[in-house]
């Protein structure tokens, strides 16, 4: 039994983002990617423990929203997908952002973000305004230090591909919405629902962001969890709308994130997108401030009045209750996957100086989401009796529980590598497992010892780990 157990002090208040990149890169979760070609800016790598996090939280996501509920149903549609359907929802026209280049080292910028830093103004969608902005106020290149301009221009955030067949340019999808908005026909002829409903989806979505920046958290290349739940229109979408609202926060608190670190930020009427009457992000105190984590939005009959102007189809609702017909409106939860697991990993991150003067980094993962749910060891490696047995306990709990075998090092070593990915619980076979059947089952949090029968093993850690 560990005697340290309450007397450890959390000495991880000043979280920073190089904290977690270094553990993220030193502990196989996210590499930045082609490193061996020197890079290739703003995109990443899930390592062996970040893409089990990654599933981890997705898997999470859809038992929450789409098996625990009678009412939504789930879609994968593709990245690739009719360039009309941009046009017709506005994207190719509207889905741009402010850039401004340097002129003396051709650096390119985001024009609002910079305007922002320097005079704390939000000048987004205000091209004149940031232009003259910048010359008032004498904003520098970030880079070179010049005052060289070019004018601030929009920019269009959809990657263009080209497909053989057509002679257009096909975009990667912006959104994964899109996708399901165009199937809504398909889903009211081969499923059986009533609305309200809704529709779930998982995938990649591509924008083609002037400036990536702090980790995962803006890419190009990125995951969205995006609900579509669509609701009668005169129905009191407010009261729908802030439901929704409380079960983003529910999941924001399912991964970990404490309430005080949650707060909610309604965007400006004039700052809506064009799809949006009413729109509120859930944001989250990461190490560089309160920043976009979800976003939800009332997005009207805007985009499935916009397909069925546009295609001549009808995307219409019967009510057989009460005969009649309507086109739906949509409340949007939308939830960034690669931002829940930088969140997730930020709560998760702790430092603890041990009372007998050791310290240690552990990711306090809540414990169903942690990559590794229990490491196993023969207590020592050269005892090929204790070295079989933990074989055979560890191949028994891999059928059921993401496991991991470790006799390298000393015990003490051995449960420092496996606090750093957060893994809850370690099995040690020792000597008395070979005379009693029992093992040792140390908890990640309190590091508590508890022995175990082998025979009830795996269902004690099932409970505790909650899955
Ligand atoms: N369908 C609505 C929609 O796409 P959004 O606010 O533009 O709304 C939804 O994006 C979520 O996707 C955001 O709340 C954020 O978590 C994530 N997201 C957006 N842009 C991102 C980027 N460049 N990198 C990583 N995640 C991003």
């Amino acid at each position: 039994m560990d005697k340290n157990k309450n007397k450890n002090k959390n000495i991880s208040s000043n979280i920073t983002m190089d904290k977690i990149v270094s553990l993220a890169k030193r502990r196989g979760f996210i590499f930045p990617s082609s490193e061996i070609y020197d890079g290739f800016a703003g995109s990443y790598t899930y390592g062996p423990y970040g893409v089990e996090l990654k599933n981890n939280i997705k898997n999470l996501w859809w038992k929450m929203f789409v098996q625990n509920r009678t009412d939504i149903i789930g879609l994968d549609g593709p990245i690739l997908l009719n360039p009309k359907l941009w046009q017709v929802s506005g994207h190719t026209e509207g889905f741009n952002d402010a850039m401004v280049d340097c002129k003396k080292c051709k650096k390119r910028f985001r024009a609002d973000h910079l305007v922002e830093e320097i005079t704390g103004r939000d000048m987004e969608g205000d091209l004149e305004g940031m232009s003259m902005v910048i010359q008032e106020k004498q904003i520098k290149c970030p880079e070179c230090g010049e005052l060289d301009w070019t004018e601030v221009r929009n920019f269009n955030m959809m990657f263009t591909t080209k497909m053989n067949s057509i002679a257009e340019p096909v975009y990667l999808r912006p959104e994964t919405a899109g996708a399901i908005f165009i199937e809504f026909k398909n889903i009211l002829d081969s499923m059986r629902v009533k609305v309200p409903f809704g529709i779930a989806q998982i995938g990649k979505a591509f924008r083609n962001e002037i400036v990536t920046s702090n980790f995962i958290f803006r890419l190009r290349e990125f995951e969205q969890m995006e609900i579509e739940y669509f609701i009668e229109p005169d129905s009191d979408w407010e009261s729908i709308f802030m439901d929704w609202l409380e079960k983003q926060e529910k999941f924001a608190y399912n991964l970990g994130i404490a309430k005080e670190y949650i707060k909610r930020y309604e965007h400006p009427k004039e700052k809506l997108s064009h799809y949006s009457k009413k729109t509120i992000d859930v944001e989250y105190n990461f190490p560089f401030g309160f920043s976009e984590l979800f976003g939800l939005a009332n997005r009207t009959d805007f985009d499935l009045k916009s397909h069925m102007n546009a295609s001549g189809k009808s995307l219409e609702y019967f009510d057989q209750v009460n005969n009649k017909k309507y086109i739906p409106h949509v409340i949007e939860p939308t939830f960034g996957l690669d931002r829940s697991i930088l969140a997730c990993l930020c709560s998760a991150y702790t430092e603890e100086k041990l009372e007998d003067g050791d310290s240690r980094v552990v990711l306090k993962f809540p414990k169903n989401l942690a990559p590794i749910k229990v490491a196993v060891f023969p207590l020592l490696k050269n005892k090929p009796e204790l070295v079989q047995k933990a074989r055979e306990i560890f191949g028994e709990l891999n059928e059921y529980l993401m496991c991991e075998f470790d006799d390298n090092g000393n015990i003490g070593k051995r449960y420092r590598r496996q606090d750093e990915i957060g893994t809850p619980y370690c099995v040690t076979i020792d000597f008395d497992s070979l005379e009693s059947d029992t093992v040792t089952a140390r908890d990640r949090d309190t590091m508590k010892q508890e022995r175990v029968k082998v025979a009830e093993l795996t269902a004690y850690l099932k409970t505790n780990i909650g899955i």
